[in-house]
């Protein structure tokens, strides 16, 4: 996917509608001038004028790329600005920006994701994907651990992705709570109860730093290769096109080369988790 003749020039984009989906994500779906065609797993700077701009990785399909649906947690001045805005506001998208997921290596595997609160929003891009490709595909397994029951993400839509042919779903809340009787623990206890073959399928990941480690950990010890793991790697970013150095790992800059890094390629680099 190309980006923007200029890539430090938005295009300009209005916001059509709000969807609140926990007491601190929102859902925010704009129609841009031009489309922007995407890759899932490729992200986008939002230009909020007089504020900022931050990085984000649309959890629309990328078969629709003039109506771009971003997952938003409120977390500090660009996302809370983000989170006031009304239907109707005007605001520059600049974008599609990295390499996105390997869409390319996804034929005949089965496939694991593996989410972490506000982590699920990329990665619906991907299923959006896989579910589009699905007669191309193996097995799917979707885990996902949010904080709370009224943290989980995208909830309406569990039982649709549940009664697809070949899909598995499930989710974990951290701690018990009243209103829910699934199951309790951050998002490993649910890599206990995987139904494929780990020594071939590929392994998507989006989620806490923190999470990474962990989820990594288990599957290494569940027989999974580093090679058949990509991890979300959306950490600070600032120009986004490889040019300003803030975000890399080792040789690799997470913008042009990510954010989605298969886990071999980074291993050996101290700051990975
Ligand atoms: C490629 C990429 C894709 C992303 N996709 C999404 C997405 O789909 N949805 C979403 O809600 N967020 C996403 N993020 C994170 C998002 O960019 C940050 O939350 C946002 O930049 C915070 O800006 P702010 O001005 O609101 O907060 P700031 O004032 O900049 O920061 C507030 C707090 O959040 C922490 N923080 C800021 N940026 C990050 C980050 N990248 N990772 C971890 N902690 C951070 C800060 O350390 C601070 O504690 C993505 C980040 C990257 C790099
Ligand atoms: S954000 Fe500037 S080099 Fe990656």
């Amino acid at each position: 996917m190309t980006l923007h003749a200029n890539p430090y020039e938005p295009i300009a984009a209005r916001l059509a509608e709000v969807v609140d989906e926990t007491p601190t994500i929102k859902t925010f779906i704009f129609t841009p001038d031009e489309p922007i065609p995407f890759v899932s797993g490729q992200f986008v700077q939002l230009c909020l004028p007089g504020i900022g701009e931050a990085p984000f990785t649309p959890s629309s399909s990328p078969r629709e790329p003039n109506r771009i649906e971003i997952t938003i947690l409120r977390t500090g001045a660009v996302t809370e600005a983000l989170h006031r805005l009304e239907p109707g506001a005007e605001l520059g998208i600049r974008g599609p920006l990295g390499k996105g997921y390997p869409v390319d290596e996804l034929e005949g595997k089965d496939i694991l994701v593996v989410g972490g609160g506000v982590g699920l929003a990329p990665l619906r891009a991907l299923l959006y994907h896989l579910f589009h490709i699905r007669d191309q595909v193996g097995k799917i397994e979707i885990k996902y651990g949010a904080r709370s029951p009224e943290e989980l993400l995208f909830r309406r839509q569990y039982g649709q992705w549940s009664v697809l042919p070949g899909v598995r779903f499930s989710a974990t809340v951290d701690v018990p709570h009243p209103q829910w009787t699934g199951r309790t623990g951050v998002v490993t206890v649910l890599l206990d109860d995987i139904q494929l073959d780990l020594k071939s399928c590929l392994v998507f990941s989006c989620g806490p730093g923190v999470m990474f480690k962990f989820v990594v950990q288990k599957l290494l010890e569940l027989g999974a290769r580093p090679e058949q793991i990509y991890l979300s790697m959306n950490r600070r970013m600032s120009c986004g096109i490889g040019k300003c150095g803030r975000c890399n790992i080792g040789p690799y800059y997470l913008c042009k080369d990510g954010p989605d890094m298969n886990y071999a390629k980074i291993m050996g680099y101290a700051d990975v988790f």
